[in-house]
């Protein structure tokens, strides 16, 4: 191995012991995540949701789980403050990284035949046009670390997210209760916290935006995750047209998720139009961004009167 390859090598963090990026390992990577889709059934209630645990092989895990932990203490992350003013935390943005482990990341959910299975057990028709279009959000392909104490507020996501992916990398033991209290909190659609994706190590919650998907969580120790979200650009071009800083209005967010449901439905709702007006008319989104705005109190225990939008 020459110098320069050995320099770049080094610069990767190959050097330190984190796996090299081969195909065939690619392809051993590929099946087993798409055995893991395969093999684990959406969740239903309060909407269609995905938990699957041992979601990377373990030799996979421990390099991406390394390299959350390096890249936190050896390279510069940003703030990340896009939630709200009040809820801000680090990131360290996964665009332009060529690491090994990100390079995996990259192509694993890039890949169609991956792409395929995890719009299949949302998207009525997940059919080769769309598996195409679908791609990883540059913005927010990112490690995300949270500090403890913080509270994100109930948010549906934005319309030119076709799946929303945390995958959960305390890099440490976790005890159950901080599993139980800093995983992903679904509500249902009084706003009620409903399920959970636990915050268990190599595991992920997903699920597809749309007019009831209220998610949020609470951190009650230091919670690193890597965020991934499947955008679709024609749906983005639209939602871009029309945001500005302060994101959309609410019958904007409504709208445009009303026009890619009809376009692109979900198993959820189904081809029947009325259930899309209906679920238009119950949509509780009342902030930019897609978020619910209600006091933290009513947030963390059952919100009992239904709260004007
Ligand atoms: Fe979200």
């Amino acid at each position: 191995m020459g110098y320069l390859e050995r320099l770049k090598r080094i610069l990767r963090g190959e050097a330190r012991g984190f796996i090299p990026y081969r195909k065939a390992r690619f392809q051993a990577y590929k099946r087993h995540i798409l055995a893991r889709i395969e093999a684990t059934p959406v969740g239903r209630e309060p909407y269609f949701h995905l938990y699957i645990d041992r979601i990377f092989p373990d030799e996979l895990y421990r390099a991406i789980e390394k390299r959350m932990l390096y890249c936190r203490d050896h390279r510069k992350v940003r703030r990340r403050d896009q939630d709200s003013a009040v809820f801000v935390n680090r990131r360290f943005n996964l665009r332009r990284n060529i690491d090994p482990e990100t390079r995996y990341l990259r192509n694993l959910f890039s890949d169609p035949d991956i792409k395929r299975a995890f719009l299949s057990k949302f998207y009525v028709d997940a059919n080769q046009a769309l598996v195409d279009a679908i791609k990883i959000h540059d913005e927010e392909f990112e490690f995300v670390y949270t500090a403890p104490g913080l509270f994100q507020n109930i948010h549906t996501d934005i319309p030119p997210k076709f799946l929303s992916m945390v995958f959960y990398i305390p890099g440490r033991e976790v005890t159950a209760d901080d599993a139980d209290r800093n995983g992903t909190i679904f509500y249902d659609k009084d706003l009620v916290p409903n399920s959970k994706a636990k915050y268990l190590p190599n595991s992920v919650g997903i699920f597809a935006q749309h007019f009831h998907s209220y998610h949020g969580f609470a951190s009650t120790v230091e919670r690193p995750a890597l965020v991934l979200f499947y955008v679709h650009p024609e749906v983005e071009k639209a939602w871009n047209a029309v945001k500005d800083s302060e994101g959309a209005t609410f019958d904007e967010i409504r709208d445009q998720t009303a026009a890619k449901l009809v376009t692109y439905p979900l198993i959820e709702y189904g081809t029947d139009r009325s259930a899309i007006e209906t679920a238009w008319a119950e949509c509780r989104i009342n902030a930019p961004s897609g978020r619910v705005m209600v006091d933290k109190p009513k947030m963390l225990e059952p919100a009992r009167e239904k709260l004007a939008v």
